[in-house]
């Protein structure tokens, strides 16, 4: 069964409460009520509440959730009850950063294949994955690869998007400093650690 009506806002905090109750699964805490969860995680219980009510009423009042039947809710929700293989390109510094990242596997994200135009590059290991050709990357999706992550530099963004697109990919993590353009069917979502320490300073008191 899939969720179709939870608003983005909320899709975007399930992940931090999918964290919150797994850390609690692996202490061996078998429930947990939206105030502990909200105090582990720094968010409003109301919040928690709110957000838990779109994907129906699974809470006990007065005792609060039981932590394994929400990790199994939200990796539902989220598509993430199966393992998801992802083609990165662009194995440069931050690829191999994120090809040697071990914390993708516990949401069950496999970087299976590594593409680069650098010949240098190409046919070397890096993490376990052979890095390939960029001229390669034709078909994903005969190989069950559904997702990209895009780490190559800002002029080659929409090239590289448009690639991944024609090979069947439905989903990008954009790490490139561009908007890419993508069809209505494939969703991009662009990560900006710059941008985030830009709003970083307004909040620094004076002096
Ligand atoms: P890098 O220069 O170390 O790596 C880029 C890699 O892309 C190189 O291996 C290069 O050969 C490859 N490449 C270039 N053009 C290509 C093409 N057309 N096809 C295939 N491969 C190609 O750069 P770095 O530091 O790894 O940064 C990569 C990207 O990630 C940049 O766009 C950078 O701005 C961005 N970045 C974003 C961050 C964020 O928070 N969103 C943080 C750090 C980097």
């Amino acid at each position: 069964m899939r969720y179709h009506k939870i608003p983005d806002e909320t899709v975007r905090r399930l992940p931090i409460y999918l964290r919150g109750a797994l850390h609690l699964s692996q202490q061996g805490v078998k429930g947990v009520s939206s105030q502990k969860l909200a105090g582990l995680l720094g968010v409003n219980s109301w919040q928690i509440r709110k957000d838990f009510s779109y994907f129906g009423d699974f809470g006990t009042p007065g005792v609060g959730y039981d932590t394994s039947t929400l990790i199994k809710h939200i990796n539902r929700i989220l598509n993430l009850d199966t393992v998801h293989k992802v083609a990165l390109v662009g194995a440069g510094n931050l690829g191999s950063a994120l090809l040697a990242f071990p914390g993708f596997e516990i949401y069950g994200f496999e970087i299976v294949a590594a593409f680069d135009s650098d010949k240098r590059k190409v046919g070397k290991k890096n993490s376990g994955v052979t890095v390939k050709d960029i001229s390669d990357l034709c078909v994903l999706k005969d190989h069950g690869i559904s997702m990209g992550i895009i780490a190559v530099p800002g002029d080659a963004a929409q090239d590289i998007t448009d690639r991944l697109v024609n090979a069947g990919v439905r989903g990008i993590l954009n790490f490139s400093p561009r908007y890419v353009v993508v069809p209505k069917r494939v969703k991009v979502i662009t990560i900006d650690i710059a941008m985030d320490l830009a709003r970083l300073p307004y909040y620094l008191p004076a002096g």
